[in-house]
């Protein structure tokens, strides 16, 4: 073996793991996986690849999708706007492609939701189409094999990666290429600690041979996240309550929650009465029964939320005109919601703590 990447992809034909989408080049499936796989770690993903499987197993089940099922499904993964995509690309496939997926890398890019990471690993796996794939693992590792200085986000790094990239995946299976260098980042060149002592590149390796592992990849300066405060407002009235659907372009959109004000610094924190009046009437003969602090941890922000139960009366429930969805509180689990609602709904009892697979 004369190129060092013959050692890679020989090594991991003997030391993959076996994923369920790793016995099937079928472009729907292998999406799937991608689209899951994105922000979200294999461990966690291989639950919801099945279930979603079991629920959509072909192309057109996933375009006919009920979209409330299909967010039910989808419940915990996060970053909801991708399985909504999914359903306009499958819908895009039937009426643009015959219901056949794209077979060539523009066509693949066109679909809603996918970007060139996505295309470039849909195209390699399932028609080996030489194009390399390229996300935050991939370019770990090609800055540490390389020596790349550029900052890891930056245009020039991922100019440089591709460009070196590109061109060793020519002589490849170029699924097993791009899918090589993914499992060499989840299992040895790890962001701390790589295990370089049983890596098969060390010897080519500019990080490895310069002890630069913990230099590179250069990171910028990280951003410090966003705080929010979100009030949610609970409100009961003989055995129901209200929600409302995101709508607006967001990290839940299409998922169900309780009314909402986004307050505009901590100072602003008032009673809930005051904060939650524009969508109640008579919001003095409300009753303040309990209130539930949640943080909520995101990539980028820090939400501090506050679940407000309050107990209304006929002549104070949310108007139903301006789209909140009157429910029974025992139909609550009915809703797809996301994580922040679904830890107050475990906490008051209405849902089980297991977010998946329970539609
Ligand atoms: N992360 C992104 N794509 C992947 C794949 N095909 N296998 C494992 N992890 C991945």
């Amino acid at each position: 073996m004369n190129n060092i990447f013959e050692h890679l992809v020989h090594w991991y034909s003997q030391n993959k793991r076996d994923l369920p989408w790793r016995n099937t080049r079928e472009p729907y499936k292998i999406w799937i996986s991608e689209i899951m796989l994105q922000q979200t770690r294999v461990v966690q993903v291989i639950d919801y690849y099945m279930t979603f499987l079991r629920y959509f197993p072909e192309l057109k089940d996933l375009a006919n999708a009920d979209e409330k099922v299909l967010l039910k499904v989808w419940q915990g993964l996060g970053y909801y706007s991708r399985a909504l995509n999914m359903k306009n690309a499958a819908n895009s496939i039937l009426s643009t492609w015959g219901g056949n997926f794209p077979e060539n890398y523009e066509g693949i890019r066109s679909l809603k939701g996918i970007g060139d990471y996505t295309a470039a690993a849909i195209g390699s796996i399932s028609f080996g189409l030489k194009y390399a794939a390229i996300d935050g693992n991939v370019k770990r590792v090609a800055s540490r094999f390389y020596g790349i200085e550029a900052p890891i986000g930056s245009i020039k790094s991922q100019a440089q990666i591709s460009s070196l990239l590109t061109h060793e995946i020519k002589r490849f299976d170029a699924g097993d290429f791009n899918q090589a260098i993914i499992e060499l980042g989840a299992l040895v060149c790890l962001p701390r600690n790589p295990k370089c002592e049983i890596c098969p590149m060390h010897s080519g390796c500019f990080a490895f041979n310069m002890n630069a592992q913990t230099l590179l990849p250069n990171k910028p300066v990280k951003k410090v996240p966003k705080v929010r405060h979100i009030d949610f407002l609970f409100l009961s009235w003989k055995g129901s309550t209200w929600l409302q659907r995101r709508d607006y372009s967001s990290i839940w959109k299409g998922m169900y929650e309780f009314p909402n004000v986004e307050l505009e610094n901590e100072n602003e924190k008032t009673n809930p009465v005051e904060t939650f009046a524009s969508m109640l009437e008579n919001a003095e003969n409300t009753t303040i029964l309990d209130c539930f602090e949640v943080k909520h941890q995101l990539t980028h922000q820090t939400i501090f939320a506050r679940f407000w139960h309050l107990s209304g009366k006929q002549s104070n429930i949310v108007s139903e005109n301006v789209g909140y969805i009157k429910t029974s509180i025992n139909n609550l689990p009915q809703f797809p919601v996301h994580r922040l609602m679904h830890k107050y709904l475990v906490q008051l009892g209405v849902e089980n703590k297991k977010e998946k697979n329970k539609i």
